[in-house]
């Protein structure tokens, strides 16, 4: 995988450049989310927060293969409306269907019957619930090939476990970064 240390910034678009500047949580990983997104016809996201991941995908859909990014959160948060008002603002919201739902609630059948290229998890550590389930319900969305990214596994050592755990009885190929809030990667064979 291409990771942001083989990604010259400059080859990134001036919205995606200004998110990696603010220094904001994931942004290490900006560079690596954009280029995956170009690839991809289909993305699912867990966790809009301020549209920071969110942007930077849906940069990446307009970029490359005009991608459908279908983004996963409940609205609680001012910042996370901003965010969709920005995402307008921007002219990418054509490429993102934002679905206002609990992610725990959402039915096991909806990840089968919405594969996927890309996964992306960011929702922390979510009213206590685990990653194992966050991975586990995704993992129903990947195809052969397709590539699931949980981040703060450094952040939070149990997200790690938990990954780990999934992973164990075989069928994924396994990497990790480690830079500030750290990516688990995993990917289905
Ligand atoms: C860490 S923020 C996401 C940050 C974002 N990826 C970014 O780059 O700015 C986590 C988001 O997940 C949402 N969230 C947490 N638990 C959720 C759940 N069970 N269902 C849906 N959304 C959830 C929160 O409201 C918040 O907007």
């Amino acid at each position: 995988m291409s990771g942001s240390d083989t990604i010259s910034e400059t080859d990134l678009p001036v919205e995606v450049q200004r998110l990696i500047e603010q220094k904001g949580n994931c942004w290490p990983y900006l560079p690596l989310l954009y280029e995956e997104a170009k690839k991809a016809e289909t993305i699912l996201e867990i966790g809009v927060g301020a549209g920071r991941s969110t942007k930077t995908l849906l940069c990446g859909c307009r970029d490359g293969r005009g991608g459908l990014l279908r983004s996963i959160d409940w609205n609680r948060a001012p910042a996370t409306r901003e965010a969709a008002e920005n995402i307008r603002n921007m002219g990418i919201n054509k490429y993102w269907d934002w679905i206002q739902r609990d992610f725990f609630d959402m039915p096991d059948e909806w990840f089968t019957k919405h594969p996927v290229d890309l996964v992306w998890i960011d929702i922390g550590a979510s009213a206590g619930r685990s990653h194992y389930e966050m991975v586990r319900k995704c993992s129903l969305s990947l195809k052969t090939g397709s590539r699931l990214l949980l981040h703060n596994i450094c952040h939070n050592p149990q997200a790690r476990q938990d990954l780990f755990c999934f992973i164990e009885p075989g069928g994924y190929e396994h990497e990790e970064r480690l830079e500030l809030n750290g990516l688990g990667i995993i990917t289905k064979i």
